[in-house]
């Protein structure tokens, strides 16, 4: 399976679909929020971004098993509905629905962070699990990879990653073992990252959670993950029709605190939730990914 959508139903309800909306999906990943949102329209619109072409190429071939429907195109008509598939930034949303001539947007679903079949490719190298080249490029369009900053930063900006993108407890020493290493040899594979977290966390049990915590680090920095989102937010009071819904699915404390600050303080929009929802437990031992999800919902004033 490409990936295992996180309240999915949760997600389709907080968006009140109407037939004949314009909704976008701002995160395709392996399609689910995208085929149940067209299942509700008629007449409607659906636009569904990724920064991955095999998110895109993946939902097209999908299309043609569910709909016995052979697409080639990124913008077809399919039973009086329109679907728009993006490869771009979900910063750029604006730019999108202008060349495709849409004013406004009834809703948005942002469910962040990676899919499982990035995760489970060892040619994106976001694992740990496989020993691959370190790339963690979501957008193959990017020009530096998490190789490029293990080998090119100051001690301290790795540091600086490590502490703030993962709260890293061992940020220093690996930061520093990194330096130390990369001096003798580049450092190019993943097995080679973690042997240098193996060392640097002194003997310390759970060594995975440890490398995870530095993956997650260098992924969010190497895609600017938290960057992208707030350029994204700041487009949401102009392109949301007003009673518009936006549903965001966080995975990580930084993504969760950035859309939150941002809603606080905002006149334009009224907060669905006072507590952000989480998945149930039976959720969460069917899908492990589930565990770290949080969803809030705004609607536009
Ligand atoms: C968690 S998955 C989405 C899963 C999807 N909702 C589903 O049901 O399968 C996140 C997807 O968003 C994409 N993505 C991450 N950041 C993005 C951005 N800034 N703009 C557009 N797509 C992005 C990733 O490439 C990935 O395919």
């Amino acid at each position: 399976m490409y990936h295992d959508t996180v309240l999915l139903q949760n997600i389709i309800n907080e968006l009140d679909i109407k037939q004949d909306g314009v909704y976008c999906d701002a995160t395709l990943g392996g399609g689910s929020v995208s085929f149940e949102i067209l299942k509700k329209l008629n007449k409607g619109v659906l636009i569904s971004l990724d920064i991955d072409t095999d998110a895109i190429d993946y939902f097209k071939s999908e299309f043609k098993v569910k709909y016995s429907t052979n697409i080639d195109k990124n913008s077809f008509v399919f039973e009086d509905k329109t679907v728009n598939l993006v490869n771009e930034n979900f910063s750029k949303l604006k730019e999108v629905i202008k060349d495709i001539q849409v004013n406004k947007l009834n809703g948005i679903v942002y469910d962040l962070g990676v899919s499982s079949f990035q995760i489970d490719n060892p040619k994106k190298g976001f694992s740990y699990m496989y020993d691959s080249n370190l790339d963690m490029r979501m957008d193959k369009r990017l020009k530096v990879t998490a190789r490029d900053l293990i080998n090119g930063l100051y001690e301290k900006e790795l540091y600086n990653i490590f502490k703030i993108y993962s709260e890293e407890p061992f940020s220093k020493e690996i930061a520093r073992n990194i330096v130390k290493r990369r001096k003798m040899k580049s450092i190019e594979k993943s097995s080679e990252l973690v042997e240098i977290v193996r060392r640097s966390i002194r003997g310390q049990a759970y060594l995975y959670r440890h490398v995870s915590r530095i993956f997650q680090a260098l992924r969010i920095k190497v895609n600017n993950e938290l960057g992208v989102l707030s350029d994204s937010l700041l487009l949401l009071p102009d392109i949301l029709e007003s009673g518009g819904r936006v549903v965001f699915l966080t995975y990580h404390s930084g993504e969760d605190r950035i859309v939150k600050n941002y809603f606080l303080h905002n006149d334009n929009f009224i907060s669905l939730y006072k507590k952000p929802v989480y998945p149930t437990e039976e959720e969460i031992s069917k899908n492990r990914r589930a565990r770290s999800a949080k969803m809030r919902v705004y609607e536009k004033k």
